[in-house]
């Protein structure tokens, strides 16, 4: 075993996490992920915000498109409330820190992990042999995100879940390997109403920008019209609203709607129960309608402002870069020193 290496036993709080540039973004990316990550920039606390589009390219992406979408997430982040004042926004590719760990941490992580991973199973399907070599190293990728700014809180909805447990096992694994105290072991922050939110027709799947039919999810560029079309439409059942949350554990749409009406409200689950006990959903889904559009329409319009200027989008990009790479890159250094590899070059 190496000499110990000297690392701070203490890591200050510093929150991470991306979304990849792979299609448009849905109400579950805003309410599970953007309305969360503007939430937590608060004084002491330091906010990185990635649009990961390293691990959207694990899957084909047209280049054309995937520069589009890359800056149509970011302006949604800015939208969302993300100050680039207060938080460091960029692409993670500009930041080349990301690819170098990642590399480190494909000889810390084991096959057998990754091939636990149901993200993996799910998108790799029956025909792993065709996947990416990327597809199934994602999660290192993901490790190397969180570690390169030895994050120390991740929030991602529920299905990220175990991606950020594999993060935890990777930092430990490093540690334990080379005898150091160098990686936080990094907490999943899941909280709120709207940690999973589901699709409009089908209460037991997860509302995804990939599912064939647009009636499932509400994106976050549909207008008015749109958004008040799909909450009719969405799925529900002949009851009516219950009086008490217990009411509808077995009804996962009647839920899902509560929950998202809960989550655009600030709310909670109960109080919205409560103030709609005995209500058809004739009469809930107008109430839901309304509050959706007064929630996302503005979201929307600043989305498109900001996707007129891409210069300005690109130089926020490139400026949070810079202050990512100044942070990332005495981590890449020091785990370099640590696992036995010279730096002798005068940069
Ligand atoms: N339905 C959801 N409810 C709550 N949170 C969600 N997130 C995604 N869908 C929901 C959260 O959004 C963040 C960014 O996700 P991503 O785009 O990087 O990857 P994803 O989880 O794979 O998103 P999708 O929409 O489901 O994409 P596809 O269809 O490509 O698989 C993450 O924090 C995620 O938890």
């Amino acid at each position: 075993m190496t000499e110990p290496v000297q690392t701070p036993q203490v890591f200050p709080t510093r929150v991470f996490s991306g979304i990849q540039p792979s299609g448009g973004l849905t109400l579950g990316n805003y309410l599970g992920a953007l309305k969360r990550f503007a939430e937590m920039q608060k004084d002491g606390v330091e906010t990185i915000y990635c649009v990961v589009d390293m691990h959207a390219i694990t899957v084909w992406q047209d280049p054309a498109k995937l520069r589009q979408q890359t800056r149509e997430i970011a302006a949604a982040f800015l939208a969302a409330g993300v100050d680039p004042a207060r938080s460091i926004l960029f692409n993670q590719s500009q930041v080349t820190a990301h690819a170098e760990l990642a590399w480190i941490f494909n000889c810390v992580a084991r096959m057998g992990w990754m091939n636990r991973m149901t993200q993996w199973k799910d998108k790799a399907g029956k025909n792993a042999e065709a996947a990416s070599l990327g597809l199934f190293a994602y999660p290192a990728l993901m490790a190397a995100d969180i570690l390169a700014y030895r994050a120390t809180h991740v929030p991602v909805g529920e299905d990220q879940k175990q991606h950020v447990e594999l993060t935890r096992d990777i930092a430990i694994k490093f540690n334990n390997d080379f005898g150091v105290n160098f990686f936080p072991v990094t907490e999943p922050v899941i909280e709120g109403v709207a940690t999973r939110v589901m699709s409009l027709r089908d209460g037991t799947k997860k509302m995804s920008k990939s599912d064939p039919s647009d009636q499932s999810r509400i994106n976050m560029t549909d207008d008015a019209d749109t958004i008040t079309q799909k909450i009719r439409k969405a799925k529900t059942d002949p009851e009516p609203l219950p009086d008490s949350i217990e009411g509808l554990k077995e009804r996962p749409e009647a839920r899902n709607l509560v929950n998202i009406y809960a989550a655009l409200s600030r709310s909670t689950p109960e109080a919205v129960v409560a103030e709609f006990a005995g209500a058809q959903f004739g009469a809930f889904k107008p109430k839901l309608a309304e509050l959706a559009v007064s929630v996302m329409a503005p979201i929307s319009d600043e989305m498109n402002r900001l996707m007129a200027d891409p210069a300005e989008i690109d130089r926020i990009l490139g400026d949070g870069a810079d202050r990512a790479e100044a942070l990332a890159r005495p981590v890449l250094d020091e785990v370099h020193d640590i696992v036995g590899m010279i730096r002798s070059r005068r940069r």
